[in-house]
């Protein structure tokens, strides 16, 4: 079994240690954020992510995963070094790299000889050869091997991945490798770094060009009178086509897609190829953000004044606390221009917690401890984040609590039948 320093201790790379700890490797997770490396040290999990929690406390117990501040002091004594650290969008589109470079040149005077650094941030086409020159170390070699994970899913995701794919052009290093995940049943597909870092790319701009294209689909159902719900059930049984990414929603969001779909676009600009679909695909999410907060709005037209709307999830889908680049915000900041009040509620998004005033300073809403009481006195309710609780909602109670009657349905939870049965007028997505 390998020695592991993780670099960067966020949902990549807490999955990733407590993952390969799991797997029976000696791991170390790094972070800067001492509060952070604290808690972890003291077996709280600072976010919500199935599984993981469970994970974390065998690896500290089996004295196989443990957590120390500063890049430097996990990699002093490892073999295999993750660089797990963000890699956020550029005031031009790119990633920018400056925590990657930073994370290189923390640990680059340490590395023990002949011991490997793995890039698991998703980083730009050429990073390796980026990493490779901070690092300066001839003995040390420098793999891409990117994450496919899914926040809601990440430990499961890891553990039983579709592809590992590993990029170098060091093949012993490659092999090295490879053997971490031994114990993990899933094809390991071995390229050169351009490569890799290419396919990570290119997976998740076509996944985001998939939600595009539904969310365009449901458009033209809503014109045409169609039921997009039976329209992506009959092109999902076509093999070629697939059933996975065919839910219209608010539009699409989180932490990955839009900063990595404006990187692809940059990156094929800077290669002199004009990517202008991936531009086409990130204006269409845009309409669908100015489309869903307009149903919103419409929702409370002629509604009393100082009546408010209660927006139902916040996070940028259900199973995680993540509200980075979160759609539901999108469409809020949209609804909240319009001099409409929001009260929200998000099973992972507590009043107490700070965490939704940190990213978003400017967003003016009010955070209530369950949707009942956001709905007292509301003009419409719409539901934005697709949590299970939402699709169980007491629509007795909310009538008798509510003011208006609207639903706004921007994820095709609900069963229309059910809030209509008790008076509501429910409009969802494409139907
Ligand atoms: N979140 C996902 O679903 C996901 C999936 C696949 C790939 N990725 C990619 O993985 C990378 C990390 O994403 P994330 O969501 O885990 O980010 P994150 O913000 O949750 O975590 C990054 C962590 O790195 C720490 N950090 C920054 N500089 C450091 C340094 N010099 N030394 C030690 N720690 C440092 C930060 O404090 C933070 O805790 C990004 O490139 C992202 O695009 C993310």
């Amino acid at each position: 079994m390998a020695s592991i320093a993780i670099i960067g201790t966020g949902y990549v790379g807490l999955t990733t240690g407590a993952c390969f700890s799991h797997l029976g490797h000696d791991v170390i997770c790094a972070d800067v954020d001492a509060d952070k490396i604290a808690r972890l040290q003291a077996g709280e999990i600072p976010i919500v992510e199935k599984g993981l929690d469970r994970l974390v406390d065998e690896g500290i117990r089996s004295g196989k995963l443990s957590f120390v501040l500063g890049a430097a002091n996990a990699s002093k004594d490892a073999e295999f070094h993750y660089l797990c650290v963000p890699t956020p969008q550029g005031d031009d589109g790119a990633a920018d790299l400056s925590y990657l470079e930073a994370a290189a040149a923390e640990i680059a005077s340490v590395l023990p000889n002949n011991s490997v650094v793995v890039n698991k941030s998703t980083v730009p086409v050429g990073s390796t050869r980026v990493v490779a020159r901070v690092l300066g170390r001839s003995d040390v070699a420098v793999v891409s091997n990117p994450e496919f994970l899914r926040e809601g899913t990440a430990v499961s995701d890891f553990l039983h991945p579709d592809r590992v794919v590993i990029g170098s052009g060091d093949q012993e290093a490659a092999i090295r490798v490879a053997a971490l995940y031994a114990r993990i049943a899933a094809p390991i597909m071995v390229t050169d770094p351009v490569s890799a870092e290419t396919i990570k790319y290119a997976s998740n701009a076509f996944l985001a060009s998939k939600l595009s294209f539904v969310n365009a689909i449901a458009t033209l159902c809503e014109a045409v009178g169609a039921d997009v719900n039976d329209v992506v059930l009959g092109m999902g049984y076509d093999p070629r086509i697939g059933r996975e990414f065919l839910r219209p929603g608010p539009g699409w969001g989180g932490s990955c897609f839009p900063k990595d779909t404006r990187a692809l676009a940059k990156i094929a600009q800077d290669a002199g190829y004009d990517f202008h679909f991936l531009n086409e695909v990130l204006r269409v999410n845009d309409d669908q953000f100015d489309r869903t907060a307009q149903k919103l709005i419409d929702s409370v037209d002629g509604a009393a004044e100082g009546s408010h709307i209660v927006a139902l999830g916040l996070t940028f889908k259900a199973g995680t606390d993540d509200l980075r680049d979160s759609p539901s915000i999108e469409v809020l900041k949209r609804v909240t221009a319009a001099g409409i009040r929001v009260k929200a509620y998000d099973p992972a998004v507590l009043a107490d917690n700070n965490s939704l005033s940190r990213i978003y300073p400017e967003l003016d809403i009010e955070i209530m401890p369950d949707p009942y009481s956001a709905a007292e006195g509301a003009a419409s309710l719409a539901i934005l984040t697709e949590w299970d609780e939402f699709a169980w909602l007491d629509f007795d109670k909310l009538a008798e609590i509510m003011i208006g009657r609207n639903i706004v349905d921007a994820r095709n939870l609900l069963d229309p039948s059910v809030p209509r049965r008790r008076g509501f007028n429910y409009r969802g997505v494409g139907r």
